[in-house]
């Protein structure tokens, strides 16, 4: 079960609405579930429900959902780690073999990881500030467009001219593969600023002159992450892009281009695989469960749940 958001008019989630948004229809949405898949529950291998990381209240409907039914049924359960569903959907998509290079972008996360196997993930470099899914958020917000920002983004910046502002690109060179998006967002809103008041034609240059932005520091940061991966884990199966910012079609093609130069085939799965999405949990849970790597009915719903808990530590005791 996917995480479902609520929308406040002037963009953002409010938790609490998005919790009890979650008790009105989660259980009409599994049912429809069952219902387009033609499955009656007695056919189920198990039942898998995300467990976090994310808000928490919306999390928790979703899985005491679950857990009730792998309960009623007596199916295993599995609690799935939303960014590991983000990280192994790539594997539905493509049939791809660990272990592989991973850009990890939504809204709450930016990463870059080594899956080297189910459980098994190796963080190269993440975002010292904001995830890339929130600069784009944010900028939208912003330039006056609509929640969530990435998709408005994307398609104002389609008529935009992206070498009309030239705005930075924070940590290129960098011989580390982490990411800081601050100061972009800064200077997207410096530049909107010093033209104010907007026309259709700025909107549309300021966000093509943002997209492109990122989309140069995903490159470089990218290349730092392969030459990481491959002193630290050895040779890659390919590479992965996902997560909702992995719908963008601009920092697809640019992934694209990347891997032709690598000669590391590219796993981007289709866009609404890419974002939050029930399909996802069900396939992590698929894998999980192949394993054998089942939990009991105590599993606890988690608000933090890194998928490469050293480097979290690690992180944390140098701050
Ligand atoms: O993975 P996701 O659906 O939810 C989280 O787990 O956060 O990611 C949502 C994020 C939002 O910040 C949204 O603006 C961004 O993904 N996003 C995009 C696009 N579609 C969604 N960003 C850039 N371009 C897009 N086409
Ligand atoms: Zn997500």
């Amino acid at each position: 079960m996917s995480q479902i958001a609520a929308h406040a008019p002037y963009g953002g989630v409010v938790p609490e609405i998005a919790a009890r948004a979650h008790v009105e229809i989660v259980d009409g949405l599994i049912a429809r579930a069952m219902a387009n898949a033609g499955v009656k529950p007695a056919a189920l291998d198990g039942i898998a429900a995300a467990a976090g990381p994310g808000l928490i209240g919306g999390v928790l409907v979703g899985l005491m959902s679950g857990k009730g039914m792998a309960l009623a049924t007596g199916k295993p359960f599995v609690a799935v780690n939303h960014l590991e569903a983000h990280a192994l959907v790539a594997r539905l998509a493509g049939r791809l073999a660990f272990p592989y290079l991973l850009l990890l972008a939504s809204g709450g996360h930016t990463q870059i990881l080594a899956v080297k196997g189910v459980g098994d993930y190796l963080r190269l470099g993440a975002t010292m500030d904001d995830a890339i899914g929130e600069a784009f958020d944010k900028t939208a917000k912003l330039l006056g467009l609509p929640y969530p920002g990435g998709p408005a983004v994307e398609a104002a910046a389609k008529d935009g001219d992206p070498a009309r502002f030239a705005l930075p690109r924070p940590l290129i060179g960098r011989p580390n593969a982490d990411f800081s998006l601050s100061g972009l967002k800064t200077a997207t809103r410096l530049a909107a600023q010093a033209i104010a008041p907007l026309r259709a034609r700025d909107v549309a240059d300021l966000c093509a002159s943002f997209q492109a932005a990122i989309v140069d520091v995903i490159e470089d940061r990218l290349r730092v992450g392969l030459r990481l991966f491959r002193e630290r884990v050895g040779a890659a199966e390919g590479v992965v892009v996902a997560g909702g910012v992995a719908a963008n079609g601009a920092i697809r093609e640019a992934m694209a281009r990347f891997c032709a130069q690598v000669g590391l085939p590219l796993v981007a799965p289709p866009p609404r695989l890419c974002t939050d999405n029930g399909a996802m949990i069900a396939w992590a849970g698929l894998e999980r469960l192949r394993l054998g790597l089942t939990d009991d009915l105590a599993a606890p719903a988690r608000p933090r749940w890194p998928l490469d808990p050293k480097a979290e530590r690690a992180l944390n005791n140098k701050a």
